[in-house]
């Protein structure tokens, strides 16, 4: 008798057991990620001037400094990204240029709903622009593309750089 007892109560500790696994199981299947879940926390770490001095304004320099014409005395000399291994370069900087546009819309970086995204899409545009401009080893499309992001470089400091 007493030994019967006995069994029927592990058994019923194996059947509350067992329960307590399904339970468990199941929340966790609940927690799982899902496919559209994000994978990581990006939090911002950078100022924005850090990201100006940083990324942008060399960025921007290597853009600005790949086509020049200069006049002088021996004529005019034509400066433009010859080999392929320039325009690579000129590309990457654009490539550069866009995603710190990206880095102007995350998280506490973002000033207001207002200007500031248009001036940061406007960074991104111009970007994407000369890294077309360097795809297509295009000099007046790089050209074009550089006054567009001199354009929102100005822009976006008319409104929001605060005095250094
Ligand atoms: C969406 C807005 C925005 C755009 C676009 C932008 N900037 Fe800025 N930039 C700022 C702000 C804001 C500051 C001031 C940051 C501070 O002092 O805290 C700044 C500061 C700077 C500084 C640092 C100046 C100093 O010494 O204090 C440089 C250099 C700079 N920007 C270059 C550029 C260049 C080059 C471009 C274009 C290719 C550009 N920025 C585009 C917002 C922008």
């Amino acid at each position: 008798m007493r030994s019967r007892h006995w069994f029927f109560l592990v058994g019923v500790l194996l059947y509350v057991a067992g329960v307590g696994f399904v339970i468990a199981g199941a929340r966790s299947a609940r927690r799982a990620p899902t496919a559209d879940a994000p994978v990581a926390v990006v939090t911002p770490i950078a100022t924005v001037k850090q990201i100006m001095k940083g990324i942008v304004a060399p960025a921007a320099m290597a853009v600005f400094n790949s086509v020049s014409t200069t006049v002088s005395v021996k004529g005019i000399e034509e400066k433009a990204p010859e080999t392929d291994a320039e325009w690579e370069a000129l590309g990457n900087s654009a490539a550069a240029l866009i995603e710190s546009g990206n880095l102007l819309l995350m998280g506490s970086r973002v000033v207001d709903k207002g200007d500031w995204l248009k001036y940061s899409q406007d960074l991104i545009e111009s970007g994407k622009a000369a890294l077309k401009a360097a795809q297509a080893k295009s000099t007046e499309q790089v050209l074009a593309s550089g006054e567009k992001i001199n354009e929102s470089c100005d822009n976006c400091h008319r409104k929001y750089q605060r005095s250094s």
